[in-house]
């Protein structure tokens, strides 16, 4: 089974993304492990101390070295990593094809810090993979976890319940949007599901939703200065 090990300063802050429909539904299903670990439990102090003032000035607080240290040696003595994945706004892009390589891999390790929070041996140590979700900043690592893990244990063979799903999404084969898709009513509000996806016409419902995706995929293309 697929695991993943998420160290965090604000574990409660995962509670509901896990344990949520489809996620919540995969690791029913024994399809992915997914263990959040609280960094304050590895820190050692008796005041539970995970931050400090930076060297060399400047606002805010880190998180410190050593509770990070204590719980990913400690996870690495238990099991071998594939990955030890530190998100970051200074990362490589996620994309789909990062997401399909890490579906097939056992063990993954996501190290959620704080942006600017986290003391940098932490990341030079460990991380094998600095990965941006997206080109602006957020509070912390762990929105970006949550995305990782949801884009990848969707992959995870048994966790759709219409298997095909997944291998037919837009992005999935080459880069391409798919058609809309429309349910009952057919008319609402004076907004009508197009004629065609009524007519029952097999070959002209396929032509229709190829020629749809492309014109959709060549507007993404163009909106987002691809190509
Ligand atoms: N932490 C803060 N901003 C981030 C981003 N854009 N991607 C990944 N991790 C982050």
């Amino acid at each position: 089974m697929m695991r993943f090990d998420i160290i965090s300063a604000v574990p409660d802050s995962l509670d509901s993304p896990f344990n949520t429909s489809i996620l919540k539904r995969a690791q029913e299903r024994n399809k992915v492990e997914i263990v959040v670990h609280n960094l304050r439990d590895y820190a050692y102090d008796k005041h539970k101390t995970i931050d400090d003032k930076p060297f060399g000035g400047g606002p805010g607080m880190l998180l410190k070295p050593e509770p990070f240290f204590e719980c990913i040696e400690k996870l690495m003595s238990e099991r071998t990593y594939d990955r030890i994945i530190f998100p970051s706004p200074g990362g490589k892009l996620y994309d789909q094809q990062m997401a399909n390589r890490f579906s097939l891999l056992n063990n993954i390790m996501i190290i959620a810090g704080h942006y600017k929070g986290v003391d940098d041996r932490v990341r030079e140590k460990f991380a094998t993979d600095e990965i941006s979700i997206g080109h602006y900043v957020l509070t912390g690592g762990e929105i970006a976890a949550w995305i990782i893990i949801d884009s990848v244990v969707r992959l995870i063979p048994g966790v759709l319940n219409d298997s095909e799903s997944a291998l037919n999404d837009s992005l999935m084969d080459g880069e391409v949007i798919e058609a809309p898709y429309y349910t009952r009513p057919a008319e609402y509000k004076g907004l009508c599901v197009p004629e065609v996806l009524l007519s029952g016409h097999e070959k002209k419902i396929k032509d229709w939703k190829e020629e749809q995706s492309k014109s959709l995929t060549k507007n993404w293309k163009k909106i987002n200065n691809l190509e």
